[in-house]
Parts: C-alpha cells; sequence; structure tokens
C-alpha cells in the first residue's frame, strides 16, 4: 500500500452526534494504523452558505474547501442518508467546490479540485441497511465530476450500537470492511497518482 498518500475524510453531517462523523474518526483511525497519511475535515470548520449564483462572490472558505480538495488525491466520504439519498449539507458543499471562480488565478475550472479524485463510500445509518442508497446517488453526482470510485463501499447498518465508548468500531467484521474499502482507494490511488507519493498534502 503506498503510505506516503495524503488521504482525506469527512462525514456528510455536522451534527454533533452523528454517526457518519463517528464512522470517519473510527475510519481515520483505521488508515493511520495502515501507516496512511489522514486528514479528518469537519464540513463545520467550514463558513459556507447555501449556494445561490446571484451571491457577488466566492466566499473565502469555498476558495479553502477547493484547496485542501485538491490537495488530496484519496478520499473517503461517510454520507448520511436522508430519504434515500445523500444529504443536503454534502450537495451543498460538492457544487460549491465544483463552481468555477472567474478571474481566479486557481479555480477558473470548476472541477479542478475534483477531478481525478479516487474516492470510497462509506455510509452509516440506525436502520438495516445502513445508508447503502444514499451511496449510489451520491457515486453518479461524483463520476459526473470525473472522480473514480473505489468498487468496494461499505454501509454500516444498526450504527447506534456499533461503536464503543472510545468510538471504535465493536465488530471485527466491520473494522475488516472499511479497511479494506481504505486499501483499495489508496491502493488505486497510488496508481493514478503516483507523482503525488511522497509530497506534502
Ligand atoms: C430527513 C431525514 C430523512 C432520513 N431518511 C433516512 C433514510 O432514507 N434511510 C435511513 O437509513 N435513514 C434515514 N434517516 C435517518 C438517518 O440515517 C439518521 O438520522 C442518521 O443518524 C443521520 O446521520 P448522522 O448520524 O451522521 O447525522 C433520515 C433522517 C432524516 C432527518
Amino acid at each position: 500500500m503506498p503510505t506516503a498518500l495524503p488521504l482525506l475524510i469527512f462525514a456528510g453531517s455536522t451534527r454533533q452526534q452523528s454517526l457518519n462523523r463517528r464512522l470517519a474518526r473510527a475510519s481515520a483511525t483505521i488508515a493511520r494504523d495502515a501507516g496512511a497519511s489522514v486528514t479528518l475535515l469537519e464540513l463545520s470548520d467550514f463558513d459556507i452558505p447555501l449556494y445561490h449564483a446571484d451571491l457577488p462572490s466566492t466566499p473565502a472558505d469555498v476558495i479553502r474547501l477547493k484547496e485542501v480538495l485538491w490537495q488530496h488525491p484519496a478520499w473517503i466520504i461517510c454520507s448520511p442518508e436522508y430519504n434515500g439519498s445523500y444529504t443536503a449539507l454534502l450537495k451543498n458543499t460538492i457544487d460549491w467546490a465544483s463552481c468555477p471562480v472567474p478571474a481566479h488565478a486557481d479555480w477558473q475550472d470548476g472541477i479542478k479540485p475534483l477531478r481525478g479524485k479516487v474516492v470510497g463510500l462509506l455510509s452509516a445509518s440506525p436502520g438495516a441497511m445502513g445508508g447503502r442508497r444514499s451511496q449510489s446517488h451520491l457515486a453518479s453526482l461524483l463520476i459526473n465530476l470525473e472522480c473514480w470510485l473505489a468498487p468496494k463501499a461499505f454501509a454500516l447498518g444498526q450504527a447506534n450500537s456499533a461503536f464503543d465508548a472510545q468510538g471504535a468500531l465493536v465488530q471485527q467484521t466491520d473494522r475488516d470492511r472499511v479497511r479494506a474499502v481504505v486499501n483499495q482507494v489508496l491502493w488505486a490511488a497510488g496508481r493514478l497518482h503516483a507523482d503525488r507519493i511522497g509530497a506534502a498534502p
């Protein structure tokens, strides 16, 4: 596994007790234990409004978000499921990230922060299906933005009882499934982004 490729992990929820934020943190631990260089991103750290095309300028935190996304060739997204799809927060975040910034030296090409990323999809839900349906909607959005989707994915069902008090996944099978997605993302990113191995994030 190419250990030096920067891996970005984030959840499509900012809820305090979010299951997907928990899954993101558990995944970061698993990836770091496997030797990966991980950035755990909290979307709540970005002050990004609901997208509106009439806003006079691109918010500064959208530029900051674009930079972070661009710096990481490999991503894991932990997607909550709302009404069979992914959250408005994820859609808003990705819509902003894919918007061109006219006359900006780096971001006139809207999908530059997304193109070519290798993305692994995880989801967590209190329900039996673990938010699996959110992943297929998110996959088509990401493919439209020229991301590469890892064939492996994992949906954590009954997620309310899946974590211990320290936030680790209780079941070995769940840890193994997360690790399999992380390993596949890093494997593919290592081949698609061989020039980035060893580079600073
Ligand atoms: C508007 C809404 C719709 C939901 N729809 C679904 C759904 O379709 N499938 C599902 O498994 N859970 C659904 N849920 C429950 C979420 O999976 C649950 O609230 C989960 O904890 C949200 O993710 P988070 O904990 O990371 O914030 C829904 C919750 C809300 C608020």
